[in-house]
């Protein structure tokens, strides 16, 4: 599936130009910081074993909290790649955190991927939470995969279009009822305001809402974060092979022994398995049954048409044209009915979601309040984010 984007900058200009890297972990607990790294890891296929001794690289770093557990696993080598000046603060700070654990010391590279020119592969490649479907980051998926040794793996994440449908909708009200000034705090606050009610409904979260509305309602690049499945399998082609996703969504109950050759086919099985369980990236707190008919395939396309206006509203909101941002804003409403109609044959609570949605959505001026106050709307949050680890043949 080809998906919209648009622009040619990204996160890196946005996080330069305010002095942020908003991605902490409120980590209280080391420990429980180690079980939640560990319980993904293992879950994709890589235990602690994996790690030791091996050369581990991990691309956008951000706050350097993720690797502590990977460096803790006591690998031959760790490079960290981050050209975000804060974010290197923010690694050195980690680091500095950790002195009372064994852990192999981190080679911090200050460089961008697109600079970063090691001459060298890596046994473990991770890169999460960054690249998404513009040309110019696929090209940077594809080096990736070029910095894997064969036998080794990569980690990546992608953003399934309707795990990120509550995400694109908020990113979009939030431009609606921004305060019309400059000032990067007081904005700020206001969004910490209206959707800091909406994340209080994930208690597991672990970053702050100052941070979460740093990176995904103010960032002017959020909405190009959507990468499908599908985008990165065709991307990375024959080079690699899926091992796991977290979620873990894919069953695979062949005969290990029927497995050669063209049959190993784990692209295959892992793509059948999203494109039946869609309706589950949602909502995090459904689990709806797998299912992959006429109603599943709209839906789908439903939620790529609305990204693909969302990105062209913004667009035309950015350029002042008024009429243009409009009509976007109508047909977006339209869109909010198809896929409202759809979710009734699906699960009427999150079909009633979606419904008070584009009601506030066709408000002519939704205030902050309206948005705030969503009772059936704002707990939902989509699976957005989902792991997926992959081989190097
Ligand atoms: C949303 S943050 C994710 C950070 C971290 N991976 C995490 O999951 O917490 C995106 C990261 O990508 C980094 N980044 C942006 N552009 C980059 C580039 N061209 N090369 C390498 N890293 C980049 C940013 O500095 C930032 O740390």
């Amino acid at each position: 599936m080809s998906i919209s984007t648009s622009g040619t900058e990204g996160h890196l200009d946005y996080y330069v130009a305010r002095g942020i890297s908003p991605v902490h972990y409120q980590m209280h607990n080391l420990s429980e910081h180690f079980d939640r790294r560990d319980s993904l890891y293992r879950s994709l296929g890589l235990p602690p074993a994996a790690f030791r001794n091996v050369d581990v690289l991990e691309v956008a770093a951000g706050s350097g909290q993720n690797s502590l557990y990977l460096a803790a696993q006591r690998p031959a080598s760790l490079t960290l790649v981050e050209p975000n000046p804060t974010g290197r603060r923010d690694i050195e700070a980690a680091y500095a955190a950790l002195s009372e654990v064994p852990h192999t010391r981190p080679v911090i590279v200050p460089q961008t991927l697109q600079d970063f020119e090691p001459g060298r592969q890596y046994d473990i490649v991770i890169c999460e939470n960054w690249l998404g479907a513009r040309a110019d980051e696929l090209e940077l998926l594809d080096k990736l995969v070029g910095l894997v040794a064969p036998g080794g793996v990569l980690v990546i994440t992608y953003v399934p279009l309707s795990g990120f449908f509550p995400n694109v909708m908020r990113k979009l009200l939030a431009l609606r009822i921004m305060p019309e000034t400059d000032d990067f705090e007081r904005t700020t606050e206001t969004m910490v305001e209206v959707f800091g009610p909406h994340l209080a409904t994930m208690p597991a979260m672990t970053r702050s809402h100052r941070d979460w509305v740093h990176d995904c309602v103010m960032n002017p690049h959020y909405l190009n974060v959507a990468l499908p499945l599908e985008t990165v399998l065709a991307t990375v082609g024959e080079r690699m092979e899926a091992l796991a996703s977290f979620p873990r969504f894919a069953a695979d109950w062949r005969w290990f022994k029927s497995l050669v050759g063209e049959h190993r086919a784990f692209d295959a099985v892992l793509s059948e398995a999203a494109a039946a369980n869609v309706a589950s990236f949602i909502d995090h707190r459904r689990l709806l049954p797998p299912r992959q008919d006429a109603t599943t395939q709209a839906l789908e396309a439903a939620f790529a048409e609305l990204h693909r206006r969302s990105l062209a509203w913004q667009r035309a909101r950015e350029a002042a044209s008024t009429d243009e941002r409009d009509a976007l804003g109508r047909a977006i409403g339209d869109d909010l009915a198809r896929i409202a109609a759809l979710l009734s044959e699906i699960d009427a609570a999150l079909a009633a979601a979606v419904t008070e949605l584009e009601a506030v959505w066709r408000m002519p001026e939704p205030s902050a309040e309206a948005v705030r106050d969503m009772a059936a709307f704002g707990p939902l949050f989509g699976r957005e984010t989902v792991y997926l680890s992959l081989t190097r043949r």
